[in-house]
């Protein structure tokens, strides 16, 4: 049998559009095992009514109501339906204005059913022999141009051109693997937010150019407040990605913090430079695994027994010791003027680097990601 294809359609005040492009649809695609789920926020206009009217005489198709919070999260909404209540193989995401010409789907949906490298097809207007309506000013083609280069630059989606697509066919396999029901965002950033989720997850993803056709009927919804939230949520996908090493550094300065306060105390003691150097640094290495272990890395799923840790942790520390009080000892050397605590710490910044990279990709090493 034929993998069950769920289209999956948001609609807000479509009801120009519904009907026909149900019509279209179900005439293009009859197969039995292919629905078509329109996920309307209770339009006004009377949309769902005409959804509910459609699937009176036909079947496959489904209606998925609820309040409106915005296009991401009728999104959401509605691939978690397609997966857990229409038993989805592959779900196709499409406008409901025919910006996304209806007989384009057959091509994405062939990528995803052949094509054995690809998980997601998007239908791309980047591409070679995709374009954008002939009648965009010059403004809204950089707009959209922008968008998507921004996107692609800060949130990091490489290898694909057309990042803020709405139109793909997605294997539910891999979209069970990103984990969609946890996607936050509520407008359009949701292409991106779920792009970005796809590709760390290794998904394949190729592009099948479209034309994208200005809508006849109806206004867009795409608002401010929609834009807004895309140019925050790109940072915040940078931001996210590189959470383990904003942890990493923050843990750090507190370990440079314990090791120069010890040091000074030490100092203050009457514990000679070359003794109060490397039990602080020592301290502050104890402190940073601790930490380390149970805050930074703590989301990984570590390889290896924790004893096998603790030993590599030491190694890696008896390392960092050896450059830091080496460093030190040398600018104690080289600059025997210089206050000994301004030395200790510039002895730490060697060791901070070696240090990171041999904790992340050795220490707390993640067996998924090896
Ligand atoms: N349920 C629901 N809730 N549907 C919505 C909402 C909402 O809050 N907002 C928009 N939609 C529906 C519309 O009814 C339409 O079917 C589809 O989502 C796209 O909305 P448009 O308002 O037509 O979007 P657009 O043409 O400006 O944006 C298109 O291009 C963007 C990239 O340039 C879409 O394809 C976007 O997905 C795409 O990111
Ligand atoms: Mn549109």
């Amino acid at each position: 049998m034929n993998p069950r294809v769920c289209f999956v359609i948001p609609t807000y005040n479509e009801s120009e559009n519904i009907t026909l492009l149900l019509g279209r649809l179900t005439d293009l695609y009859p197969d039995a095992n292919t629905l078509f789920l329109v996920v309307d926020d209770e339009s006004p206009d009377g949309t769902g009514e005409l959804v509910r009217r459609f699937s009176a005489d036909d079947k496959r198709v489904h209606l998925l109501q609820g309040r409106k919070r915005g296009l991401g999260a009728a999104y959401v909404r509605g691939i978690m339906h397609a997966m857990d209540s229409l038993d989805a193989d592959v779900v196709v995401q499409m406008d409901a204005d025919f910006s996304h010409d209806p007989a384009d789907a057959g091509r994405l949906l062939a990528r995803v059913a052949t094509d054995a490298d690809a998980d997601m097809a998007i239908g791309s207007r980047y591409v070679a022999g995709g374009a954008v309506d002939e009648t965009w000013g010059f403004r809204r083609r950089q707009l959209s141009l922008w968008g998507n280069r921004l996107a692609r630059w800060i949130a990091g989606l490489k290898g694909v051109r057309d990042c803020t697509a709405g139109f793909k066919a997605i294997r539910t396999t891999a979209l069970r693997e990103t984990g969609v029901a946890e996607i936050r965002v509520l407008g359009y950033a949701f292409q991106v937010a779920l792009l970005h989720r796809l590709l760390h997850s290794g998904a394949r993803v190729v592009e099948e150019p479209i034309y994208f056709r200005d809508r006849e009927r109806g206004v867009t919804k795409l608002g401010l407040d929609s834009m807004l939230e895309f140019m925050y949520h790109i940072w915040w996908l940078r931001l996210t990605s590189h959470r383990t090493f904003i942890k990493f550094c923050v843990t750090g300065t507190s370990g440079v913090f314990i090791n120069l306060g010890s040091f000074h105390l030490l100092m203050q003691l009457g514990v000679h430079r070359y003794l109060a150097s490397p039990i602080a640094i020592e301290l502050s290495i104890i402190s940073n695994f601790l930490i380390n272990n149970y805050w930074t890395f703590a989301e990984r799923n570590l390889a290896g027994r924790k004893r096998i840790r603790g030993l590599k942790f030491n190694v890696v520390s008896l390392l960092s010791l050896a450059l830091s009080y080496g460093t030190f000892l040398a600018l104690s050397l080289l600059l025997p003027r210089a206050a000994p605590l301004w030395l200790q710490g510039l002895a730490i910044v060697p060791a901070v680097l070696v240090n990171y990279f041999l904790n992340s990709y050795w220490t707390f090493r993640d067996a998924k990601r090896n």
